[in-house]
């Protein structure tokens, strides 16, 4: 059946559509620079390597499960989203191509991520995104804090921005389809969910040992930080319902959090 009242959905249609002119702002031509060791320069490579192909997917189990929401706003929403996420593997192949280094086919991680992502419907899709959004925003933001080269700074910053956003919209959606679940059910949802983030830090850590060790990233704290928002993302799902009556909705939280008028 239709429903005809206003997707919660439009105020990301158009928050995406906006978004798409940063692309324009970042200094992919700007000269390299010659800041890097060559053991942190391999270390950036292997890095962009494995998000390239990360971010490269085409979302279509995702946008089969929106599909079934019904709702076509929504879908629209994921479709942007999903652009999004390409523009990060895009811009990782530019940053790529300045290093003259090649862009990955396939990498064990990636089908592991995919595999997992898919053993459910859309809220596990949703869920697994929001873990590897975390992950990937606090690995960002570590790197790009650390990474002398202005570029790839500049890049990973945005990204940042980016997953941030990414992260109160499905916040915004599980929160709906999550509200009058029983302690049981989510209980469940929070334990898996906290499980694959362990599992997705410790395989950054594995994965990622040479940009820790080149940049002098703490494993210990990037951890604290990941389940740090992971603990503030979950309370923001599960907030009880009356406080949520006159509260902003996820992407006015995003905006006043990141200053962006
Ligand atoms: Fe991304
Ligand atoms: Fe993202």
């Amino acid at each position: 059946m239709l429903n005809s009242s206003p997707s919660p959905a439009q105020e990301w249609v158009a928050y995406f559509q906006n978004n798409a002119e940063r692309e324009g702002r970042l200094p992919f031509l700007r000269a390299r620079e010659a800041v890097l060791t060559p053991r942190q320069t391999a270390a950036i490579v292997r890095t962009l390597q494995r998000f390239q192909l990360g971010e490269s997917g085409e979302g279509e189990y995702l946008k089969r499960f929106a599909s079934q929401t019904g709702d076509a706003v929504y879908c629209q929403a994921i479709d942007l989203f999903v652009a999004e996420e390409q523009a990060h593997s895009r811009w990782f192949g530019i940053l790529l191509r300045r290093f003259d280094a090649p862009a990955l086919n396939s990498h064990w991680s990636d089908a592991v991520f995919t595999k997992v992502r898919r053993a459910g419907g859309l809220h596990f899709e949703l869920v697994t995104f929001l873990t590897a959004e975390i992950v990937g925003q606090k690995f960002f933001a570590e790197l790009g804090r650390n990474c002398p080269e202005s570029v790839v700074s500049n890049v990973f910053s945005q990204v940042v921005r980016d997953e941030s956003a990414h992260i109160a919209f499905h916040i915004g959606t599980l929160r709906r389809a999550f509200r009058g679940q029983n302690q049981r059910s989510q209980w469940l949802w929070y334990w898996r969910w906290k499980f694959l983030l362990a599992m997705a830090i410790a395989l950054v850590c594995f994965d990622q040992k040479s940009a820790f060790r080149e940049f002098g990233i703490s494993r210990v704290a990037f951890a604290k930080s990941c389940f740090s928002a992971f603990a503030q993302t979950a309370a923001r799902i599960w907030a009880p319902a009356v406080t949520m009556i006159m509260a902003p909705s996820p992407l006015q939280e995003f905006i006043r959090s990141s200053g962006k008028a």
